[in-house]
């Protein structure tokens, strides 16, 4: 017969004959430890990791089987717990349910084919057992890597948003940069220029009759077209760094932004503005220009609207920020299904740039009727420079 040497039966009885006879039973299949009393085969318990299952006597000197089996449970719950007995009184038989919780009674003298069951079935409950604790195990693993995972996950997501507060922030100097350069340098060369055609046209007024007239015509356009480059250059500026965010507040920003709009569209736009002054960040300000800015662009360029509700409503802890135009409308969901190398930036920047300040971006569309873009941006993003 095959051994279970996985099996490991801790037998505690007192009776020498009785232990002989289970032993020249059982010996060939289980691996067997015999103790003498509760006390010897509690020391054994300590000694012994893997013991699978302890067939106690009841009555014994000392301490008595289900004691035992108590005892046990408390130290291991899944260790298979058997009490072999000639008489069980009704407290007994309670104190062995509810103390020792034991998996059998077996009454002496017990038969050889009913213990072979009753091991056998422990065997498999105990395997089950092992089985269901490894699970467990694996489960309590897996749990723990899927914690730290999250955990990695959120940490790379912070680092990304701060990543793209960076490059917004580092974008939003460069630009600054440039538009300074282009009003300092560019803006103040073509000044110059512009003067010194002036100075071309005073020349020559001493110039032959016919040809001054002709000269003169020529300086005028030349006037006219450097005039226009000025004007370029100027506006160029002051869409790459909105200044005037700093100098005067994003109040007057986007009141100044609406103007602009409306005065060069021809659209008319019903603004509510609302005291913005609680956004300290100064990369907040930019990116709320920033976001009326797109939508003001997107408006401007594809949806043929006559008007516009422009509103911003503040509360304690977040700023709506809605723009209802009466144009054409889209399908939201085709153009956003495209690859991106086959749409604009627009609404993907405006995304990322509410996802920057751990806000929501909302966009509603109906055919015919217009368009809806709405964005919730919580105060939190004030935090860093709060603190
Ligand atoms: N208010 C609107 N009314 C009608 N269509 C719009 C409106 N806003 C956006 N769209 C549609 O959504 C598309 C995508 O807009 P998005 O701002 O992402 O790109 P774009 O404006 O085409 O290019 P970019 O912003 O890069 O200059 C637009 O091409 C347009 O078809
Ligand atoms: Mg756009």
């Amino acid at each position: 017969m095959q051994k279970h040497q996985q099996l490991k039966i801790l037998l505690v009885e007192d009776d020498q004959d009785s232990m002989n006879f289970f032993m020249s039973c059982f010996q060939e299949e289980y691996n067997i430890l015999c103790a003498s009393s509760g006390e010897e085969a509690l020391e054994y318990f300590e000694q012994e990791d893997d013991i699978a299952m302890v067939l106690s006597d009841q009555a014994m000197p000392g301490m008595t089987g289900v004691e035992l089996l108590t005892h046990i449970y408390q130290q291991n719950e899944s260790v298979i717990r058997i009490i072999i007995t000639g008489f069980l009184n009704t407290a007994d038989i309670i104190a062995a349910i509810n103390k020792g919780h034991i998996y059998q009674f077996i009454v002496k003298p017990w038969e050889l084919v009913q213990m072979r069951m009753v091991l056998s079935q422990a065997r498999g409950t105990w395997q089950l057992r092992r089985e269901n604790d490894e699970l467990q195990k694996e489960i309590l693993t897996q749990n723990y890597l899927l914690t730290r995972a999250n955990k990695h996950l959120h940490a790379s997501k912070e680092t990304l948003r701060n990543l793209s507060i960076s490059l917004f922030t580092a974008r939003e100097e460069e630009q600054r940069r440039i538009a300074m350069e282009l009003h300092d340098e560019l803006g103040q060369s073509l000044a110059a220029l512009k003067m010194q055609t002036r100075i071309m046209e005073n020349d020559f007024l001493t110039a032959e009759k016919k040809q001054q007239e002709k000269i003169k015509n020529w300086s005028t356009v030349l006037r006219t077209n450097i005039s226009q480059i000025i004007e370029d250059v100027r506006l160029l500026s002051k869409n790459l760094s909105p200044v005037i965010i700093e100098d005067l507040g994003l109040d007057a920003a986007l009141q100044q932004l609406i103007n602009n709009f409306t005065e060069a569209q021809g659209i008319s736009c019903s603004f509510q503005p609302a005291p913005l002054q609680d956004i300290t960040s100064t990369d907040g300000k930019r990116i709320v220009y920033r976001l009326v800015q797109e939508s003001l662009n997107n408006i401007c360029n594809h949806a043929k609207a006559t008007h516009i509700d422009f509103s911003i409503k503040v509360d304690q802890e977040q700023i709506f920020l809605s723009l209802v135009d009466n144009g054409k409308g889209f399908h939201v969901q085709e153009i956003l299904a495209r690859p991106q190398s086959r749409r604009g930036i627009g609404l993907t920047a405006m995304s990322e740039r509410v996802k920057m300040l751990g806000g929501t971006f909302d966009i509603q569309s109906i055919i015919n009727q217009g368009t809806t873009v709405s964005f919730t941006i919580p105060f939190d993003f004030n935090r860093e420079e709060k603190k």
